[in-house]
C-alpha cells in the first residue's frame, strides 16, 4: 500500500515534470534553433537585403556617396551601429555619415549591443521597454514624426483660421512600431477629450513583430494565422480576417474584413476634409496624393491654406494611408484615430461606432 502510493507520487511527480516540460517546450515553440545558413538564405531574399530599393540604392548617387546623420540610422548598417554607439561614439545620436553601399545586415541586429536590445524611444518621447526580441524593429519602423510634432505645432493656434506658417508634416515611413503601441506609441494626432487604445493585444504567442513576420524573410505565414481565423489561407485572405461584430464605417456590412472598415472611414475623413475646406472664407479645394507634396491644391501646387484642424486631421490621415498593415498591427487605435477626426471636422458618422479595446 505505502509502495503503491509512493510509486504514485513518483509518478504524479514526473507527469508534473512533463507537464512543465511540455508547456515549456511550447513556449519556445518547439522551433528547430536557426542556422547562420538558414537565416542568411532567408534575409538574402528580404526586403532587408534589397540592395537596389530606393531604401539603400539613392545614397550612392549623393555628392559625396554617403547616408547623411539624418538618415543613416535607419538606411544603413553602419549608421545603425552608430546610432548604438557600437563604434565607440556617443549613444542615441548618428554622429558620422555612413558610407553608402549597405543595406539592413545581420551586424545591426546581432551587434554585441542590438542582440540583446529591449529599449526603443518613439519619436512621441514614448520610451518603451521589454521590446526583446524586437527593439531593433522598433527602432527603425517608428517614422520620424508623431502626433505630438503636430501638436507642437499648432498650440495656441485658433483650430479653424488658416495659417501661412503651417506646413504639412509627413510620418515618412510606415510607424508599425508606435501604431502596435497604439495611444501609448503616439503615432497619430490624438485629440485631447478622447481615450485612445494602447498596445493591441493579440492572442498569446503573436504580439511581438518576429511572431508574425519571419525575422530576417520578413513574410508573413499565414497558416499560423489559420488556427485562430480559419478561413485564411494567403496572405490577401488577411485582409478578410474580422473578430469584432460592431460597424465602425457605418456601412451595414459587418462580416467584411477589419481592413475594410479602416479603409471605408479613411476614404470617409478625406471627404470631411475636403468638405471642411470648402466651408472655410476663401480656401480652395484640394486632392491627396501618395507622394510629396501628398495635398495638392486646385492649381496642382503643394496646398498651403491650414487651418490647425485641418492639419491635423490630414496627419492622421497621411499615417493610415502610409500604414499598410494597420489593420493587423492595431485596427482599434487606427479606427479611433479616423473618427475622432472625421467628428471633429464635423464629417459624416452616421451609424459609425467609435472602437474601443473592451
Ligand atoms: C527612424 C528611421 C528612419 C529614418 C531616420 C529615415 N528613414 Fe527613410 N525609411 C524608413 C523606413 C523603415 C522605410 C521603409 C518604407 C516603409 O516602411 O514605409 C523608409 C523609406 C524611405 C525611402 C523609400 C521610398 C519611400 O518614400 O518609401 C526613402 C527614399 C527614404 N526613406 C528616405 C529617407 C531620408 C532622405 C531620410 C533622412 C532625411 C530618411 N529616410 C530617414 C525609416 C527611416
Ligand atoms: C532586422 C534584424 C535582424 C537581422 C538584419 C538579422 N537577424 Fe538574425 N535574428 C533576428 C531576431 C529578432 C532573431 C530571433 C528570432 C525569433 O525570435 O524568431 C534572430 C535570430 C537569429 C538566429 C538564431 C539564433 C539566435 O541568435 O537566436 C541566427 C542564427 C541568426 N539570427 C542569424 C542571422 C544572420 C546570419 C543574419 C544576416 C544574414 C541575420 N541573422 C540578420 C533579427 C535579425
Ligand atoms: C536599421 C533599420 C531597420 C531595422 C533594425 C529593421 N528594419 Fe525593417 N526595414 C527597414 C528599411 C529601410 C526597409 C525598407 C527596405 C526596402 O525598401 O527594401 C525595411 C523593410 C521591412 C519590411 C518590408 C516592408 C515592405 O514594404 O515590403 C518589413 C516587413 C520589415 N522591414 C520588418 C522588420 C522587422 C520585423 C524588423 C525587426 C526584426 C525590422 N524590420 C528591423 C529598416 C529596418
Ligand atoms: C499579428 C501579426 C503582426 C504583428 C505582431 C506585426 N505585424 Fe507587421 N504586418 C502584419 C500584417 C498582416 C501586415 C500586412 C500584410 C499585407 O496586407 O500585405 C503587416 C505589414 C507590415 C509592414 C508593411 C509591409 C508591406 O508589405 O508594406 C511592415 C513594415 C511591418 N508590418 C512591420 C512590423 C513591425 C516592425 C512589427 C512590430 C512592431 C509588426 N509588423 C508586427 C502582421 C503583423
Ligand atoms: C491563437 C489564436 C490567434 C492566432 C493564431 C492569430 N490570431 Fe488574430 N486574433 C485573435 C483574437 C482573439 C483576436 C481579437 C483580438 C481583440 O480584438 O482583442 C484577433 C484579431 C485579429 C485581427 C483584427 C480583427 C478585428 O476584427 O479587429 C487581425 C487582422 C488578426 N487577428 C490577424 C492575425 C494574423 C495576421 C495572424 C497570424 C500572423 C493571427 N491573427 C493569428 C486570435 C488569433
Amino acid at each position: 500500500m505505502i509502495h503503491s502510493l509512493s510509486r504514485l507520487r513518483r509518478l504524479g511527480l514526473s507527469l508534473a515534470l512533463l507537464l512543465t516540460l511540455l508547456l515549456l517546450a511550447a513556449c519556445t515553440g518547439l522551433r528547430p534553433a536557426l542556422s547562420d545558413e538558414a537565416a542568411q538564405a532567408a534575409w538574402d531574399l528580404s526586403a532587408h537585403a534589397d540592395s537596389a530599393s530606393p531604401s539603400f540604392a539613392r545614397w550612392g548617387n549623393s555628392d559625396p556617396p554617403a547616408v547623411p546623420v539624418n538618415c543613416a540610422k535607419c538606411h544603413s548598417t553602419p549608421g545603425y551601429l552608430d546610432f548604438h554607439g557600437v563604434d565607440g561614439s556617443e549613444p542615441g545620436v548618428v554622429s558620422n555619415p555612413a558610407p553608402a553601399g549597405t543595406t539592413v545586415e545581420c551586424q545591426a541586429c546581432h551587434s554585441e549591443k542590438t542582440d540583446t536590445l529591449a529599449r526603443a524611444t518613439l519619436p512621441s518621447g514614448a520610451e518603451l521597454k521589454g521590446l526583446w526580441p524586437n527593439a531593433n524593429c522598433y527602432e527603425c519602423h517608428q517614422g520620424r514624426t508623431a502626433g505630438s510634432t503636430v501638436e507642437q505645432a499648432i498650440a495656441g493656434l485658433e483650430l479653424d483660421r488658416v495659417n501661412a506658417d503651417l506646413s504639412f508634416s509627413n510620418i515618412h515611413s510606415n510607424a508599425a512600431g508606435p501604431i502596435v503601441q497604439g495611444g501609448v506609441g503616439g503615432a497619430g494626432y490624438q485629440y485631447a477629450d478622447r481615450e485612445y487604445s494602447g498596445f493591441f493585444r493579440h492572442a498569446p504567442g503573436f504580439n511581438g513583430c518576429s511572431d508574425c513576420h519571419d525575422a530576417h524573410r520578413l513574410e508573413l505565414t499565414p497558416q499560423q494565422c489559420r488556427a485562430c481565423h480559419a478561413s485564411v489561407r494567403t496572405v490577401e485572405d488577411l485582409r478578410d480576417v474580422r473578430v469584432s461584430n460592431l460597424d465602425f464605417d457605418g456601412d451595414g456590412n459587418v462580416r467584411e474584413g477589419i481592413a475594410a472598415e479602416i479603409e471605408t472611414l479613411h476614404a470617409r475623413l478625406l471627404q470631411a476634409m475636403q468638405h471642411y475646406a470648402a466651408e472655410l472664407p476663401d480656401a480652395g479645394g484640394f486632392s491627396y496624393t501618395p507622394n510629396s507634396p501628398f495635398f495638392v491644391d486646385d492649381q496642382g501646387q503643394s496646398f498651403s491654406q491650414w487651418t490647425p484642424r485641418l492639419l491635423r486631421a490630414a496627419y492622421n490621415y497621411r499615417v493610415v494611408d502610409i500604414s499598410p498593415g494597420s489593420y493587423a498591427h492595431n485596427p482599434t487605435y487606427v479606427l479611433q484615430l479616423l473618427y475622432d477626426s472625421i467628428d471633429d471636422l464635423d464629417g459624416d458618422l452616421r451609424r459609425s461606432e467609435r472602437a474601443s479595446a473592451d
